[in-house]
């Protein structure tokens, strides 16, 4: 059993605090682990546009003395070809001690890493997880707010489409007292298989509308892009666009004490005037993201078995009913779920189903 990084969600606990604990190590003492990885080749397959995820997890390997390969446009790979994703993964795969890998479709990264001979990372897949983005964000908390527990936290703006944002709170709301404050219009209000999860762990959260009514109530704030890429129509995101901006006018509003992250990149949901505020962070944030995912390749490759907490599956050949999940594009996948009340999720991008007219 390979230990895969699919979904932080399913990592226990204390994987998390070992991962934080590491990155902080390193982040103090980088030369220490200079050579950590010496021999070691990381492959990264972006098959879509990245700067910070790609280039930090090349710096992150680079800077423990490993290797890099891999594609940044899958134009310029054999995906031009019509090579399919289970291809493309066992081959890089034999080259490679670990895979990054970016893709446009929900479950990708739990498609790749069937087929793959070495650890896979999910580095994005759709609009689905982004789970060494939460590593990220939840190392950014630890060191700027000192706790992960306990704290108010607002997110703003696409909640829909944000993957950076599903996977923060599925992450976050394991810990003890924190609240979430879902900031956005309807459109483009966060899935129900959130609001279930924010439910089952029992985490206080309200929908509001605009950022100004809560500003003053929040530890953190955590601003995002509208996703362009992710919409039906022009139109569509048209309409939603610029409705949120963060300027020194709202950031006023904000306690002393508050920290502004964003995964980047902005377009214009924050003003530039504010970047200079030492409590906004987002340039901070994007550092500890390198060390983040230098400690995540180091457990990885050190052999650490991340303690999954996975079901059983069952398959059902009627497959998923999410149009964007790799499963109804790669269609050897074998089509797993596992049923969870009267629904059966996808094992590759959480779309539920109701088993009645399934
Ligand atoms: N935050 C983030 O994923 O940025 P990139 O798309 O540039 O990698």
């Amino acid at each position: 059993m390979l230990n895969h990084i699919i979904d932080l969600e399913l990592l226990s606990f204390s994987d998390l605090q070992e991962i934080i604990r590491l990155a902080e190590k390193i982040m103090k003492n980088p030369q220490k682990y200079a050579e950590a990885c010496k021999g070691k080749i990381m492959g990264t397959l972006f098959y879509e546009p990245s700067t910070r995820t790609q280039m930090s997890f090349q710096s992150a390997m680079l800077r423990l003395g490993g290797t890099v390969v891999g594609f940044d446009n899958p134009m310029n790979s054999s995906v031009a070809k019509g090579e399919s994703l289970k291809d493309t993964v066992k081959v890089v795969s034999g080259y490679t001690d670990i895979i990054a890998m970016r893709h446009p479709l929900e479950g990708s990264a739990k498609g790749a890493s069937l087929y793959s001979d070495v650890p896979v990372i999910n580095a994005g897949d759709g609009g689905h997880l982004h789970p060494t983005q939460t590593l990220t964000d939840v190392v950014t908390l630890q060191i700027e707010k000192g706790r992960l527990n306990h704290l108010t936290i607002g997110l703003c703006g696409d909640l829909k489409n944000g993957r950076t944002v599903h996977s923060l709170i599925k992450t976050m709301s394991h810990f003890e007292g924190n609240r979430f404050i879902l900031i956005s219009t309807k459109e483009l209000g966060i899935p129900q298989y959130i609001k279930d999860i924010m439910d089952e762990q029992g985490c206080e959260y309200f929908e509001v509308p605009t950022l100004q009514e809560v500003m003053s109530d929040l530890d953190v704030l955590y601003m995002t892009r509208i996703q362009r890429e992710r919409f039906g129509s022009e139109e569509e995101y048209q309409a939603q666009k610029g409705i949120y901006v963060l300027d020194s006018q709202k950031l006023a509003l904000g306690k002393k004490s508050l920290k502004v992250l964003h995964p980047l990149p902005r377009v214009d949901e924050i003003t530039v005037d504010v970047d200079d505020d030492p409590r906004c962070v987002y340039f901070q944030q994007t550092v500890y993201g390198m060390y983040a995912r230098m400690a995540l390749i180091l457990l990885t490759l050190e052999g650490a078995k991340y303690s999954y907490a996975k079901g059983k599956t069952i398959i059902d050949e009627r497959g998923c009913t999410n149009p964007k999940c790799i499963t109804n594009h790669e269609s050897y996948m074998p089509k797993e779920f596992r049923k969870k009340g009267d629904y059966l999720v996808c094992e590759y991008c959480d779309t539920h189903k109701s088993m009645r007219n399934s």
